[in-house]
């Protein structure tokens, strides 16, 4: 239909209803289809094998796509007329309980966990927009990124001691990435993964404070990788330092399968969810980043040099040097008024201003006690020292490239206000934030300012169970349920779209993927757009062609299963056992 949807976007459908988080279903709004383009086991080159449940071997998982695929990307490649497009994924951590059949040789499973890691690069290719991608097995641009693979140490603290180890005395080069959750495009068309929660790789002697402060312990791990990879206990003489290598944004180039991917020391270690950048009003750039764990801190990057248009070598260095700062909000209405319930204050709004607080300032340390080196290696304990808010997890941080506004989805925090834990505030505003909550801040015209405005966009949950919520002011009874907002994307009218993560407990729905209006009077209007199987996470999103198409991630559908008793068997549904796969919603056809 030519008619454009009330905001404005061509994309119109009803909101479905709400999923029960017993159903192993993959729903669309009606009059679409979902079509599965790559799955968890599909070759990606000539001589890569099919999938066999039966048959698996880390030889074969090299060369096939990885498993629990998070952030997601496509772009089109210039001079295909729309009909080829490369994608980028993350491949975030195992299920090996529903990964392998129980005969499965235990050092094999290692071996073949450890390559269902890492990332993927995949070319696609479709007729035209009117019919779903399909990927090019064997295709120039196709890569998968191993735990063996080299990335480079960029920025200030490359070289440190800090990040030193018997086999990298320079402390310049490591082998491979961990735990990557979200990311983003950056203006040059590279792609920045997020090294999220690393600390689960690596057995440690836990006994300083920095071990302690990023939750590593001296105990086996779950998939136990140190037991027969010494790099990942740094118990191990020479292997003290591994565990600072891992916890940065990684930058890879899709579109040189040759090139070394990057780890940049300039943007902190910690867990971080992803990274988003924006090009400031000065022509620096931006990088906004959450660091995903209770009471942790919201980050961002200033480059110390500025963007250049049409200069990728250039603009692709333009995050190994710069500024860090960490935010403090304030909220304007009295403390008593935000009594953890959820409940708005009297002036009507959850609402206030904020200040980004130096970690690095002129390429130096801002703090006290800390070399520039520490800063950046032991990033959550600089930032303590400064005094951050303590905010409710925050997932992905994406600035709209429509209005400049950045969003954050807190996406919940079981202990906010419970026993010695920080209490309720404004930006924080529920005791045991069960369904999480989306913060807005206004930069006001200067993305590099250390000033800040900032408001609640919406408090999440099902209003129809009594749930606390605030959707903007917009009716409560015509909004969709929403919990545990996770991944940010934008349409081509700047509207907002959420990915969840966590809904099943909390509202008792599955994941799905939601439309936020944000301008007008509708603003605050959610709308649910599909729903993901059981035990899946939705990831992604992807919004293109005009808002003619979704894609998604689909992240470790039932994952709470095990093998002989799955509770998915999405997307294939042929009795085996449930595939993680990227997805593509399209109107239906004829
Ligand atoms: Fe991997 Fe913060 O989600
Ligand atoms: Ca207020
Ligand atoms: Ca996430
Ligand atoms: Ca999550």
């Amino acid at each position: 239909s030519g008619a454009l949807a009330p905001n404005g976007s061509k994309l119109r459908f009803e909101a479905i209803a709400p999923v029960e988080y017993t159903a192993d279903d993959f729903t669309v709004a009606e009059g679409f289809d979902w079509h599965p383009i790559i799955r968890w086991g599909d070759p990606l080159f000539d001589d890569a094998p099919d999938f066999d449940w039966n048959a698996q071997s880390a030889e074969a998982q090299r060369l096939q796509f990885g498993y629990n695929n998070d952030y997601t990307e496509i772009q089109e490649i210039p001079g295909t007329n729309g009909k080829r497009a490369v994608m980028f994924v993350n491949h975030e951590y195992t299920n090996e309980n529903i990964m392998f059949p129980p005969e499965t040789d235990a050092d094999d499973a290692i071996e073949i966990g450890m390559a269902a890691h890492g990332l993927t690069v995949v070319e696609l290719e479709r007729k035209n927009k009117n019919f779903p991608y399909s990927y090019v097995r064997g295709a120039a641009l196709n890569r998968r990124i191993h735990l063996d693979d080299e990335f480079q140490l960029t920025g200030p603290a490359a070289g440190s001691d800090l990040l030193k180890t018997v086999d990298d005395p320079e402390g310049r080069t490591v082998l491979g990435t961990l735990g990557n959750c979200a990311g983003g495009l950056t203006p040059w068309g590279t792609l920045l993964s997020g090294e999220e929660n690393f600390h689960g790789y690596f057995r440690s002697a836990a006994t300083s404070e920095a071990e302690q402060r990023y939750g590593f312990a001296d105990r086996a791990t779950a998939r136990g990788w140190e037991s027969k990879h010494e790099r990942f206990d740094a118990t191990t003489e020479g292997y003290e330092n591994e565990i600072n290598r891992f916890g940065y944004i990684v930058e890879v180039d899709p579109f040189d399968p040759t090139s070394t991917p990057r780890k940049h020391t300039s943007l902190g270690r910690f867990k971080h969810e992803g990274a988003n950048v924006i090009v400031a009003e000065n022509g620096k750039v931006v990088a906004y980043s959450g660091d995903d764990e209770r009471f942790d801190y919201l980050y961002k990057f200033v480059s110390r040099d500025t963007y250049v248009e049409g200069d990728r070598a250039h603009n692709m260095t333009l995050l190994e040097n710069g500024d860090l700062f960490v935010a403090k909000f304030t909220g304007n209405s009295p403390a008593s008024e935000i009594d953890g319930s959820g409940e708005l204050p009297e002036d009507g709004a959850f609402d206030g201003s904020g200040e980004w607080l130096p970690l690095v300032l002129d390429g130096e340390s801002a703090v006290p006690g800390f070399t520039l080196e520490e800063v950046l290696v032991h990033t959550r304990l600089a930032a303590d020292a400064v005094g951050p808010t303590k905010m409710d997890r925050c997932e992905d941080v994406e600035p709209s490239l429509h209005s400049r506004r950045v969003y954050v989805a807190c996406t919940n925090n079981s202990n906010r206000g419970v026993g010695d834990y920080a209490a309720a505030d404004e930006v924080n505003p529920r005791t045991e934030n069960r369904d999480g909550h989306i913060v807005e801040i206004d930069e006001q015209g200067d993305q590099t300012s250390t000033a800040f405005a900032w408001n609640l966009l919406l408090v999440a949950g099902d209003p129809a169970q009594g749930d606390q919520t605030y959707f903007s002011g917009f009716p409560v009874e015509q909004v969709s349920p929403i919990s545990c907002p996770d991944n940010l994307a934008f349409d081509s009218v700047g509207n907002l779209w959420i990915s969840t993560d966590g809904a099943p407990s909390g509202i008792g729905y599955n994941d799905g993927l939601f439309r936020v209006t944000l301008g007008g009077e509708a603003r605050g209007r959610v709308e649910q757009f599909l729903s993901v199987p059981r035990d899946g996470e939705t990831c992604g999103p992807i919004i293109r062609d005009e808002d003619r198409t979704a894609f998604v991630s689909v992240q470790h559908p039932g994952e709470d299963g095990e093998w002989g008793a799955q509770l998915s068997y999405f997307p294939d549904y042929d009795g085996q056992g449930p595939k993680p796969t990227v997805v593509q919603v399209l109107p239906q056809r004829g």
